[in-house]
């Protein structure tokens, strides 16, 4: 029987991720089934491109208990910590969310996808490189190899990271953005898109361009 999803979230990650499990259906891969959103700014049962708002964020204690699994896409550059905290005040246990590979994709098999995390089609893995939980690596983007990426990150379309780098919780890396081998990127940070980054981001920081410079903190 298909794993039932419910995305928290809506119109914009949560819905092409929705999407993209649909597509997996029509190519026959029929492990996982989307069912609705909870999301905090429609009224319940509404519609987002056809699929129905199950409830505020708030409810998905109820539908733990009925058996269904979650994928969370609320993140923001600009406010990720208070949607993290968001996210991990609903308590959702692990072994409630689940990890989405849509069929295109490469993931080198020895690499660690943990709860929540999401690959999206024509993505890339190398070997030997680890995720923590909900992660979302996106359209096209390429994830080198032996690279430690922590909680909460967000790889956006066509992005390029090479190895060796350690990613903390609640980063986002910029649609087709690049980054070098060997750097840290803080806590919360930001890479803009098109950015190539040479050197290591601290925490709340972004930074954009080529190279890559400091721009602000995040607010
Ligand atoms: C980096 C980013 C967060 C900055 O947003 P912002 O704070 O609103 O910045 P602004 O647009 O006010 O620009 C501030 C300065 O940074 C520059 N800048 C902004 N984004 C840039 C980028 N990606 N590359 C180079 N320079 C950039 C602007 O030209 C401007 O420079 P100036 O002060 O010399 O005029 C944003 O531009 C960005 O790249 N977001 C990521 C987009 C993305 O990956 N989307 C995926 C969605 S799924």
């Amino acid at each position: 029987m298909s794993k039932k999803i419910i995305i928290l979230g809506g119109l914009g990650n949560g819905s092409v991720i929705a999407n993209a499990i649909v597509d997996a259906n029509k190519r026959g891969f029929d492990e996982w089934e989307f069912v609705g959103y909870l999301n905090d700014r429609q009224e319940k049962d509404s519609l987002i491109e056809g699929f129905q708002v199950l409830g505020k964020t708030i409810d998905a204690s109820k539908f733990i208990k009925k058996g269904f699994y979650f994928i969370n896409t609320i993140y923001r550059i600009d406010g990720q910590q208070e949607r993290i905290e968001l996210f991990e005040s609903l308590k959702i246990p692990d072994s409630s969310l689940v990890i989405f590979i849509h069929p295109m994709t490469y993931v080198a098999s020895n690499v660690k996808l943990s709860h929540g995390t999401v690959v999206m089609p024509n993505a890339s893995i190398s070997s030997g490189t680890s995720f923590g939980k909900c992660c979302l690596v996106m359209v096209g983007a390429t994830i080198g190899h032996n690279n430690k990426i922590e909680n909460y990150c967000h790889f956006a379309a066509q992005c390029c990271t090479s190895a060796y780098l350690n990613i903390s919780d609640g980063v986002h890396v910029g649609l087709n953005a690049t980054v070098r081998e060997n750097l840290e990127i803080g806590k919360n940070s930001a890479l803009g898109m098109g950015s190539v980054l040479l050197e290591n981001i601290g925490e709340n920081e972004i930074w954009a361009g080529n190279p890559a410079k400091f721009i602000r903190k995040v607010k």
